[in-house]
């Protein structure tokens, strides 16, 4: 994406989403996700993912589903595990740092390490039980998917 600059608005989200989603599409781990098994038609995706982006990182709220629902179908069909958000925040992290820099990239990285963990945890089954959700943010912890166990 050429030299980082701050990500400002809708059209850095844009570029940086496009970004993120020609590397995940082409990962040998996550691509086969995409394109076999929820058949994504990207094109009618990336506005929705603008909408989240711009929504978590400038608080546009222009995004109003319930993005754990479609993750929690998806895990029933294609289990997404350590190895798949580890790849995905991977993805997403370098991808953010090859075209951004500054305060609103560093957000976008933290916030989707602390979704990314959140998701985690919700389908490993954590949520219904307090010893199996501390058990779950222990492991995260020390896997260095969240910054503290009081958050996230
Ligand atoms: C294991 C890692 C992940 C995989 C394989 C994955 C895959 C997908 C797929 C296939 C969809 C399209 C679902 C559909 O409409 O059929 C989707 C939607 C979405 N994903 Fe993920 N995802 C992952 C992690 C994440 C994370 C960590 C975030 C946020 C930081 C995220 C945010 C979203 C959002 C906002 C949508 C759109 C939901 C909507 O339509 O409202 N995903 N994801």
């Amino acid at each position: 994406m050429g030299d980082q600059h701050d990500l400002r608005d809708r059209g850095d989200v844009e570029r940086l989403v496009r970004a993120f989603y020609g590397r995940a599409f082409a990962d040998p781990l996550l691509g086969p996700i995409f394109t076999d098994v929820a058949r994504m038609d990207l094109e009618h995706h990336l506005p929705i993912m603008c909408d989240f982006w711009e929504t978590v990182l400038f608080g546009a709220g222009s995004y109003r589903r319930n993005p754990f629902a479609l993750h929690e179908a998806l895990d029933r069909r294609a289990p997404l595990g350590a190895a798949e958000f580890g790849r995905w925040l991977e993805l997403w992290t370098s991808t953010v740092d090859d075209g951004f820099a500054g305060e609103a990239a560093e957000r976008a990285k933290a916030q989707a390490r602390r979704i990314a963990a959140s998701m985690q945890r919700r389908l490993a089954g954590g949520s219904g039980s307090a010893l199996g959700t501390i058990g779950t943010r222990e492991r995260l912890a020390r896997a260095g998917e969240i910054d503290e166990l009081d958050r996230g």
